[in-house]
């Protein structure tokens, strides 16, 4: 038997690990550990409770308005003593958060072999996003299997100097969980109230780096812009994050066509995704499910670590200027062959068998 704790804290960390872990634990060599940091909690809990996972520890670190600095010492403070408990053969974390950082770091210390799901994403710029870039950096220095969602992250990991037979491209897990959650006969009473000849852009923005005067000024391109379109609805369910809470609420608040509401359940969500005309979001996760489910994204960032997205087409990298979002919301709303053409792109994620390949590369690498 071999022993594989999963460590993970946030709402994208728990949707792209839900998949494997589904597969871990079928898997009869396999003692599966679930343990979640607490960095969110409610966003945390909505995706626990889609998937029915009660995680085996829970460090149950959140604070409001939490530092990087508390997250990082509560991380490895609370998650050494259940490593030294515990003994995994193997650490898994994903992505590129705090968590995922931290965690890495308390099983090196270890020594404990660390997987890193979703590795090799890069935009090379240490402050942008911050600080999820020089996490997953550091993730990648210590980490002993790197699960790379494509070619492109192979290549980002071997010019970081990372052994390249420890790195498998496996596609992106994310693609697994939409297996469970788009359905054709999905309702929502939000949904079935929007006028059916109106259309519906679904907007999701909440990174560090955008908080304050760029995003307050960013919500005031899209108010205008909806103004300026009457066949347009905005739904934006808003991160948890009081920072975002504000700005959204200061600046979104009382547009009759412009939905203010809370995050949603993952699957209310990705079924979202799948009805919208459009979406625009600074958002990691997003950009990648909304390849697969052929929906354009507006991308409210500088720059974007999901090179393939943009490359194949159903990505825009917009920034944050005012006058650029203005313009890519009406290029899209009025240009139907820049529209069609972005809807046709080709996903780059794979074809939602990553969790399945992430588990036989563990079996056969751990094997004692
Ligand atoms: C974190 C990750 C980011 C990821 C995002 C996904 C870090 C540093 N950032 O950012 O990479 O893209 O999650 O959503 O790891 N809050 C709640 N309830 C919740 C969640 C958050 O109240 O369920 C509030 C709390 O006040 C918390 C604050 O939001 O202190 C910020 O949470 P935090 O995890 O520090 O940052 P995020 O912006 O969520
Ligand atoms: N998501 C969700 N409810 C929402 C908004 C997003 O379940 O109201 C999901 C979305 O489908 C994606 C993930 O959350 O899988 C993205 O998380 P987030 O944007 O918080 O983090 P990031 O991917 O930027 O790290």
């Amino acid at each position: 038997m071999m022993k594989i704790m999963s460590v993970f804290g946030t709402r994208p960390e728990a949707i792209k690990m839900a998949p494997l872990l589904k597969c871990l634990t079928k898997d009869p060599v396999v003692t599966s550990i679930v343990v979640t940091t607490g960095q969110h909690r409610e966003m945390l809990q909505q995706v626990l409770n889609d998937f029915a996972i009660t995680p085996d520890f829970d460090l149950a670190i959140m604070k409001k308005n939490q530092t990087l600095a508390e997250i990082t010492t509560a991380v490895l403070t609370k998650l050494t003593p259940l490593l030294i408990e515990q003994k995994p053969d193997c650490v898994l974390v994903h992505g590129d958060t705090t968590t995922t950082m931290a965690a890495s770091l308390a099983a090196f210390y270890q020594q404990i072999p660390i997987g890193h799901v979703e590795a090799g994403l890069r935009t090379w710029d240490k402050y942008s996003p911050f600080p999820e870039e020089a996490n997953r950096q550091i993730t990648d220095t210590i980490a002993d299997f790197y699960f790379a969602p494509t070619e492109r992250a192979r290549h980002n990991l071997l010019i970081s100097h990372c052994a390249p037979e420890k790195i498998f491209v496996t596609g992106n897990t994310v693609i697994d969980a939409l297996h469970y959650t788009v359905k054709p006969d999905y309702h929502h009473d939000l949904l079935a109230k929007l006028p059916t000849e109106h259309r519906m852009i679904l907007l999701t923005m909440h990174r560090r780096e955008s908080q304050g005067v760029v995003m307050e000024k960013a919500f005031q391109a899209i108010r205008q812009t909806v103004d300026q379109n009457p066949d347009v609805e905005v739904v934006y369910p808003v991160h948890l994050n009081p920072n975002v809470q504000k700005a959204a609420h200061a600046i979104l608040q009382g547009h009759p066509r412009i939905h203010l509401i809370a995050p949603l359940d993952m699957v209310d969500f990705h079924n979202f995704m799948a009805r919208c005309y459009f979406i625009m979001t600074d958002s990691g996760g997003v950009q990648e499910e909304a390849a697969a489910l052929s929906k354009p994204v507006l991308v409210l960032r500088n720059e974007t670590e999901r090179i393939s997205g943009v490359k194949t087409g159903s990505l825009k990298l917009v920034g944050v200027a005012p006058k650029a979002i203005q313009n890519a919301m009406n290029e899209l709303l009025h240009d139907p062959i820049e529209y069609a053409n972005m809807c046709h792109a080709k996903n780059p994620y794979g074809n939602g068998s990553a969790s399945e390949k992430i588990d036989h590369i563990l079996r056969r690498s751990l094997k004692k």
